[in-house]
């Protein structure tokens, strides 16, 4: 059993937990993945690591409340446990041998960026961050990002918060004026990493995206987390989550994404009820 040692909303629909488990904080890089159950009964959900801390033996997660798994996990609180925490899984992020990296991050995403633009900071690289949210009540990590980002941008929307409009934006405006990136990396809701991808491109600028299908056993055996990627069969749980953007089909992960749509909106309904 694994225990909640902290709970923190950290917008409507945004939690971040600390969880009691030693051997994966020990081992966890940014990038990289666990499983968890709620319960015995429970669906295996994949969160990808948003930190850890070795010392103190503990691995943040920070989720959405999506579905029926995780509007069950927020109704636990700390000094409750979880059934299953299974991890570290995937390959972590590259993150040696830059000079300057661009991370772009869209939503619940940023979550996932935050300790990828703080492992490259601690590595000495100069590190821009672009933040995108629907709206000023969205935003999440703003100082922490802050704090590990040489160039800062928040955007949102409808303009609550921050600059108006989507993160390409300011990411071509950097481009265009000669910010010489070895890197983006970008991740978030797919459309938004796309778009990215079709910024970046024709500059010729590596991209690196990380993609969060659905997973099932996240040991390469279901291939329920499979996509293509510069036409051949990968699969996410262990090939990824990080790939390369230009080689991504994203067409086919967006239409694979919205496959159990239904079917999650109908367990989500019966969990609320
Ligand atoms: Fe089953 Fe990746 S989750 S193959």
């Amino acid at each position: 059993m694994y225990k909640i040692v902290k709970k923190k909303s950290l917008n409507p629909t945004v939690t971040l937990m600390e969880i009691d488990a030693p051997l994966i904080a020990k081992k966890a890089q940014p990038g990289q993945f666990i499983i968890l159950r709620v319960d015995e009964d429970g669906e295996r959900i994949p969160l990808t690591v948003a930190g850890y801390d070795r010392e103190k033996g503990t691995v943040r997660i920070i989720f959405q409340i999506v579905g029926a798994t995780t509007e069950k996990l927020n109704h636990l609180n700390e000094g409750d446990c979880l059934h299953d925490f299974v991890g570290p899984l995937g390959v972590p992020t590259h993150t040696d041998g830059y000079k300057k990296v661009c991370v772009v991050g869209g939503g619940v995403g940023c979550a996932i960026a935050l300790p990828i633009a703080e492992k490259l900071h601690e590595l000495g690289v100069e590190v821009h961050s672009i933040v995108g949210f629907r709206n000023k009540d969205l935003v999440i990590l703003e100082d922490e990002f802050k704090a590990c980002s040489d160039k800062f941008i928040v955007m949102t929307d409808d303009g609550s918060h921050g600059r108006q409009g989507v993160v390409t934006t300011p990411l071509e405006e950097m481009i265009k004026a000669g910010e010489n990136y070895d890197l983006v990396i970008t991740i978030g809701p797919l459309i938004m990493m796309k778009f990215v991808v079709k910024t970046t491109k024709p500059y010729n600028i590596p991209t690196t995206v990380s993609m969060n299908p659905i997973m099932i056993d996240g040991t390469g055996m279901c291939g329920g987390c499979r996509l293509t990627v510069g036409g051949e069969t990968k699969f996410a749980c262990v090939d990824g989550p990080d790939f390369d953007g230009f080689q991504v089909d994203f067409d086919e992960a967006m239409k694979r994404g919205a496959m159990y749509k239904e079917f999650e909106r109908k367990a989500y309904s019966e969990a609320c009820n």
